[in-house]
C-alpha cells in the first residue's frame, strides 16, 4: 500500500507519493522516489542527476574515499557523500550550492596536486573523468608550486594492463574489482600520504580471466588495456551495441568501430547477463577477424580468382545434384555451426534438410575448460540453444562422429560445412576428402576446409552480420552489423538462402530481420518477437 503523501515546507514541491519498500526525497528540488537501501546518488541519477564520482562503482561495495560526490543535505551541519548516504524519506537534498561547489573545487584542486600534465599523451583523453570533471567542476588552475610527487610510469602490471602509477587518484575501485568480483586479490594499496601506490603483491601480476576491467573501471589513465593503448582516440570510436560470441553466456557489449576496423570491445551492462564485466578471453574474440586469411569472394576449385555468386552458387548446386542422382539423399549430410545466428540455422535447416534433401544434419560441440564462477561458459558456441530451438539440432559430437565416419568409408560423397572447419581441426584427412564427390564449404574466413572445397563461399564474419544468439540461459539476443563485409562476402543465410532456391526452395528475404520474422512465426520459443522486440538487452525466452 502506497503511503500517505508527506507535507513538505512550503518553498518545496511536495513530495511524490512511496510504495512500502520505497523512500520520497527532493534532490534539488525534483521529487524523488528511490528504493529503500539505495542511496542517495543512486536516487539522484535514477531521477536523472548527475552527481559527479569517482570511487563509487554500481558493480562494487562503497570505499567513499574520492569525495567527489559531496551534497548538502538539510538539517545536516557537514556536508556528506553521496555514495555513502543512504537516501531517506523526506530528504531534502542539495546537488548545486555555493558550499558544494566550492568543495568539488577542493576535491579537484588536491587531486591534481601530482597528477602530471599528461593529457595530450594519455591513452584515457576523451573518456577520462579527471579531465571531466575538471571542465566540470574543477578551479582551472593550481595553486601548487612545489615539485610533484613522482611515481613509475608505465609498467605491465599484468600481461594486459599498463599502469601509471602518477595518474593514479587511490580511488581502490581496481583493488574491489580483483578482491569483490574476479576473487583473485592480486592488487593492494601501499605505502601511506602522498606516497601511496597501488600495485601488486609480489609475484602476483594482474593476471586474471578479467584483468583488463579493471582498465574498464579506472576512472583516470593510470590503468590502461595493452592491446588498445594509443590504437585510436577514444572520440573517433563509434560504439556499436552488440553481443559477443566467444562463449555460451552472450555478454554484452560495444563494439568500438573507427574506419570500417573494430578496435576494442567493451563490457555493454546488463544486470540480468554480464552485469559490467567481460573475460579477457572474450574481449579479444574479435581479433582473428584481422589475423585470419579471407576470401575477397566465392572460389570454384580450379579457379584462380573469385568469381561470381551466380556461378559459384550453380557450380554448388550442379555438384549436389550429381551426388543426390548416384548415391540419393543418404550420399549428402552436412555439419552446421553453432557459432551461426539464429536466423543462419533457420535458414540452413530450410535449404539443407529441406530443399536440397540432405539426410543428415549434424551440429559439432565446441568445448573447452570449465564454467567458472563468474561468466565463463566451457561452452564455446554462442548459440548452441538457438540450433536447437530451431530444429537444427543441440551440438552432438556422436553425429558428427558418424558422419565423418560415413565420409572415410565412402558412404557420404557430398558433405556441406557452414561455419565449421573439420580439415583444419583433423577430423577431415585427405583419404577422406579424395572420396568425396562435393564438399561445399560456407564461412567467413579461407580456413583449411574453404581451400578444400569444390565450392568455397564466403560468408560475413562477426561484426559484419545482424542476427540473434541465445544463450545457455536461453535470453535471445542481437548480434549486430558494424562493419560492412569483407569483398563479395554476404550473410550466410542469404548464402544458403539463394543455394535452396536452386533446388525450389520458395520465399525471399529482404533482410536479417525478416528471415527472424519468419522464425517467430515458425518456431514456438521465437513467438511474438522481433528484432525490434529484442532492443538492445534482448529477452529471455518463454519456457527457457
Ligand atoms: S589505478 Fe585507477 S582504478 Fe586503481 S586506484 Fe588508481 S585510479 Fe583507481
Ligand atoms: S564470458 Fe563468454 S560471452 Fe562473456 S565475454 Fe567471455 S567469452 Fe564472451
Ligand atoms: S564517489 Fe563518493 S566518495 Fe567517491
Amino acid at each position: 500500500m502506497a503511503e500517505a503523501q508527506v507535507p513538505a515546507p512550503a518553498s518545496q514541491p511536495p513530495l511524490p507519493a512511496a510504495g512500502p519498500d520505497e523512500v520520497a526525497l527532493l534532490i534539488d528540488g525534483r521529487p524523488v522516489v528511490a528504493k529503500k537501501g539505495a542511496t542517495v546518488l543512486q536516487a539522484a541519477e535514477k531521477a536523472g542527476l548527475l552527481i559527479p564520482h569517482y570511487c563509487y562503482h554500481p558493480g562494487l561495495s562503497i570505499a567513499g574515499n574520492c569525495r567527489m560526490c559531496l551534497i548538502e543535505i538539510e538539517k545536516m551541519p557537514k556536508l556528506q557523500i553521496g555514495c555513502a548516504t543512504l537516501a531517506a524519506q523526506g530528504m531534502v537534498v542539495r546537488t548545486t550550492t555555493e558550499r558544494v561547489r566550492v568543495a568539488r573545487n577542493g576535491v579537484m584542486e588536491f587531486l591534481l596536486i601530482n597528477h602530471p600534465l599528461d593529457c595530450p599523451i594519455c591513452d584515457q583523453a576523451g573518456e577520462c573523468r579527471l579531465q571531466q570533471y575538471e571542465a566540470a567542476y574543477g578551479a582551472g588552475r593550481s595553486r601548487f608550486v612545489e615539485e610533484k610527487v613522482h611515481h613509475p610510469k608505465r609498467y605491465d602490471i599484468g600481461p594486459r594492463v599498463v599502469f601509471d602509477a602518477e595518474r593514479c587518484i587511490k580511488c581502490t575501485r581496481c583493488i574491489r574489482f580483483c578482491d569483490e568480483v574476479s576473487g583473485s586479490h592480486e592488487l593492494g594499496l601501499f605505502e601511506r600520504g602522498d606516497h601511496a601506490i597501488i600495485g601488486a603483491f609480489p609475484g602476483k601480476p594482474l593476471d586474471n580471466p578479467y584483468s583488463v576491467c579493471t582498465a574498464d573501471i579506472c576512472p583516470v589513465g593510470a590503468l590502461t588495456e595493452k592491446e588498445f593503448r594509443f590504437k585510436a582516440r577514444v572520440w573517433f570510436l563509434k560504439d556499436v551495441p552488440s553481443v559477443c560470441a566467444g562463449c555460451a553466456r552472450g555478454c554484452d557489449v560495444n563494439l568500438a568501430t573507427f574506419e570500417n576496423r573494430i578496435h576494442r570491445m567493451t563490457p555493454r551492462e546488463n544486470l540480468e547477463v554480464n552485469r559490467y564485466w567481460i573475460c579477457d578471453a572474450g574481449r579479444s574474440s574479435y581479433a582473428p577477424l584481422y589475423e585470419r586469411p579471407r576470401l575477397d569472394g566465392p572460389i570454384v576449385k580450379g579457379e584462380a580468382r573469385p568469381g561470381s555468386w551466380g556461378e559459384a552458387l550453380d557450380a554448388a548446386a550442379d555438384l549436389v545434384r550429381g551426388v543426390k542422382q548416384k548415391s540419393g539423399p543418404q550420399g549428402l549430410a552436412a555439419l552446421v555451426s553453432a557459432r551461426l545466428s539464429v536466423e543462419d540455422l533457420h535458414v540452413a535447416g530450410r535449404a539443407l534438410s529441406g530443399a536440397l534433401g540432405v539426410a543428415r544434419l549434424a551440429v559439432p560441440p565446441h568445448e573447452e575448460g570449465e564454467d567458472d564462477h563468474l561468466l565463463i561458459r566451457k561452452d564455446k558456441t554462442p548459440n548452441a540453444r538457438g540450433a536447437a530451438l530451431v530444429g537444427v539440432g543441440a551440438p552432438h559430437a556422436g553425429r558428427v562422429k558418424e558422419i565423418l565416419e560415413d565420409v572415410a568409408a565412402g558412404r557420404v560423397r557430398g558433405l556441406v560445412v557452414v561455419g565449421e572447419d573439420p580439415v583444419g581441426e583433423g577430423l577431415l584427412g585427405p583419404e577422406a576428402l579424395g572420396k568425396l564427390e562435393a564438399l561445399i564449404a560456407v564461412d567467413w574466413w579461407n580456413s583449411p576446409t574453404m581451400a578444400a572445397a569444390d565450392v568455397a563461399l564466403p560468408c560475413a564474419g562477426y561484426g559484419e552480420f545482424e542476427g540473434v544468439f541465445v544463450s545457455f540461459e536461453g535470453r535471445a539476443q542481437r548480434a549486430r552489423r558494424a562493419l560492412r563485409p569483407r569483398g563479395l562476402a554476404d550473410p550466410a543465410w542469404r548464402i544458403l538462402a539463394e543455394l535452396g532456391r536452386r533446388f525450389g526452395m520458395a520465399g525471399e528475404y529482404a533482410s536479417a530481420s525478416a528471415v527472424f520474422d519468419e522464425v517467430a512465426k515458425t518456431h514456438p520459443a521465437f513467438a511474438g518477437l522481433s528484432h525490434r522486440a529484442l532492443g538492445t538487452l534482448g529477452l529471455r525466452l518463454e519456457g527457457a
